[in-house]
């Protein structure tokens, strides 16, 4: 993470890791977008990855992956995944002094491919019952625990999301080719931007992207004159893939590995790599 940022009076400070971006939040632009279905397939990428990159040897029993979902009262990854969240909104009341290792371990449920989930059931007003410091003191320690952090921010504008949104490597503005949603992700990326200063700048990245150009149809160059900047990425349309993906509760990378949504995914995470984003920047 890039850096110490104070909210409510916590410092939240994440240690920088040279070689990977160590924590990605994404946030919709506007609802429906698929944030939730890209934050649960980047972890799931993340996840294959590092077991293709650790040899049995060296396989801790420590989870090395962890995925947040920030939404405590409509928040979906427990349900992409199809596991029982283990953490309640009352543990996001707690003093903060009772936030260690232990807590957070306890608060996980975890899925076969190794991803650790932090997510609460949905609860009716969630967002208004929580601590901020609490959720500040819990990604502090998370962000100790995890090699990498996959983070779902939803769209409120809460102390907790602006914390965690500033605490990460890299901040995804995930967005659809259609004017309203142009707007919304020019809105919240001015908005998160002007708030953060130099600590964050956006990566927009837009999904259920059409190759074929209809007519009427938006360009990936409008979006880009709409937003003054240059667009990260693009994926694809693929229903197929998502329907099964969300109706058997597992990532599209475990119903389909080789599906053309699955392959933008990781060439998203490999853009959001430190060679591949200074490159980038000082190309601009
Ligand atoms: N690339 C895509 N192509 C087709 N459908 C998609 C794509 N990404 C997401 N979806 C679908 O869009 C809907 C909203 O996705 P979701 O991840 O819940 O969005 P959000 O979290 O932004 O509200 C879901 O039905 C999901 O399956
Ligand atoms: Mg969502």
């Amino acid at each position: 993470m890039t850096a110490s940022i104070m909210v409510n009076n916590d410092m939240l400070d994440i240690p920088e890791t040279e070689n990977h971006v160590h924590c990605i939040s994404i946030m919709g632009a506007a609802g429906g977008v698929g944030a939730t279905s890209l934050c649960v397939q980047i972890a799931h990428n993340i996840a294959m990855e590092s077991q293709k990159n650790t040899n049995r040897k060296e396989r801790t029993k420590e989870p090395r992956i962890c995925l947040i979902d920030l939404d405590f009262e409509g928040g979906a990854c427990s349900h992409h995944l199809d596991l029982a969240p283990n953490m309640s909104v009352s543990d996001l009341t707690v003093s903060t002094d009772g936030i260690d290792r232990a807590f957070v371990s306890a608060l996980t449920s975890t899925h076969s491919s190794g991803i650790d989930l932090i997510a609460t059931p949905n609860s009716l007003g969630g967002n208004d019952m929580v601590n901020p410091s609490t959720i500040v003191s819990l990604l502090d320690i998370v962000s100790q625990m995890y090699d990498h952090i996959v983070i779902d921010v939803p769209r409120y504008w809460r102390p907790w999301n602006i914390a965690a949104i500033g605490a990460s490597d890299r901040f995804i503005i995930l967005t659809e080719l259609t004017i309203p949603a142009l707007h919304l992700a020019r809105m919240r990326m001015n908005a998160v931007e002007e708030k953060l200063g130099e600590h964050i700048r956006a990566e927009v990245i837009i999904n259920k992207f059409e190759r074929r150009s209809f007519r009427n149809a938006l360009r990936q160059k409008d979006a880009e004159t709409a937003l003054n900047r240059d667009i990260t990425a693009t994926i694809c349309i693929d229903t197929d893939t998502l329907r099964d993906a969300i109706n058997c509760g597992e990532p599209a990378g475990v119903v389909r590995p080789e599906s053309r949504y699955v392959k933008d995914s990781r060439k998203v995470y490999k853009l959001l790599q430190p060679e591949q984003i200074k490159s980038k920047r000082s190309a601009a």
